[in-house]
């Protein structure tokens, strides 16, 4: 079934799925238009995006395909600024969705279109290296889970690129969600901004060095 949902567009995948989970996936002409409503953000290579429902990764692929388009106008001449330009896209795009084979599939097709444009760009197929890094990333972002009920259970990783290397910081979906509990929670500082509203700013609940992007998938 993963090959067929790969190459058609599905909308159902059978009625069991739509009654037990509501999944009714969103045509690639509507997820456009949605983020044609976020035109700037979706283009931004940085820019972190969240899909808590997100099914096989219609959104995910469609944030990734965009992103992509932008790392390729800027970092095409240099293979390692846009190998860390592609992590970066890679590892600003979050999903989750209750169904362990979505969240299977969400990784491939992200995967593919990353090693695609990949090879259509530099002329060469990523390396068995690079991709596992790339599939290290995914792993860490594209997540099981439920995102109603099971939210203490998510753990995110904010990235952040610091020249070739990344900042890895982990973050309980918990904390960041709960903004009322975030108030009486030591792990968070309370801080008041220039109009003396009350600021929160989550605490890390695990912290990893610096590491040189090519480093990444060797971790664990
Ligand atoms: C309507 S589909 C939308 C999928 C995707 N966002 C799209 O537009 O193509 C809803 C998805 O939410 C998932 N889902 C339902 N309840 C969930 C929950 N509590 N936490 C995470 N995912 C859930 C289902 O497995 C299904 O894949």
């Amino acid at each position: 079934m993963a090959q067929a949902v790969l190459d058609k567009e599905i909308q159902v995948k059978s009625v069991d799925r739509v009654r037990d989970h509501g999944e009714v996936l969103t045509a690639k002409r509507e997820v456009e238009a949605m983020l044609d409503l976020v035109k700037n953000e979706s283009e931004r290579i940085d820019s972190r995006f969240l899909e808590p429902a997100c099914g096989d990764g219609n959104f995910l692929v469609a944030i990734l395909e965009r992103k992509l388009k932008t790392v390729i106008s800027r970092y095409k001449s240099k293979k390692a600024d846009f190998e860390v330009q592609m992590l970066s896209a890679l590892s600003s795009i979050y999903g989750i969705d209750l169904l362990e084979d979505n969240i299977e599939l969400a990784i491939q097709r992200m995967l593919e279109i990353a090693c695609t444009c990949y090879k259509n760009t530099l002329k060469i197929s990523p390396d068995n290296e690079f991709q596992s890094i790339m599939q290290f990333v995914l792993k860490k972002n594209i997540l099981q889970g439920d995102s109603l009920n099971g939210i203490d259970k998510i753990i995110f990783t904010q990235w952040t690129l610091v020249g070739y290397q990344f900042k890895r910081e982990e973050f309980s979906f918990s904390q960041l969600n709960q903004q009322a509990e975030i108030m009486n929670t030591p792990l968070f500082a309370s801080l008041t901004n220039d109009k003396g509203e009350d600021v929160f700013i989550p605490q890390p609940i695990k912290e990893y060095p610096l590491t040189y992007y090519r480093n990444l998938g060797g971790l664990e």
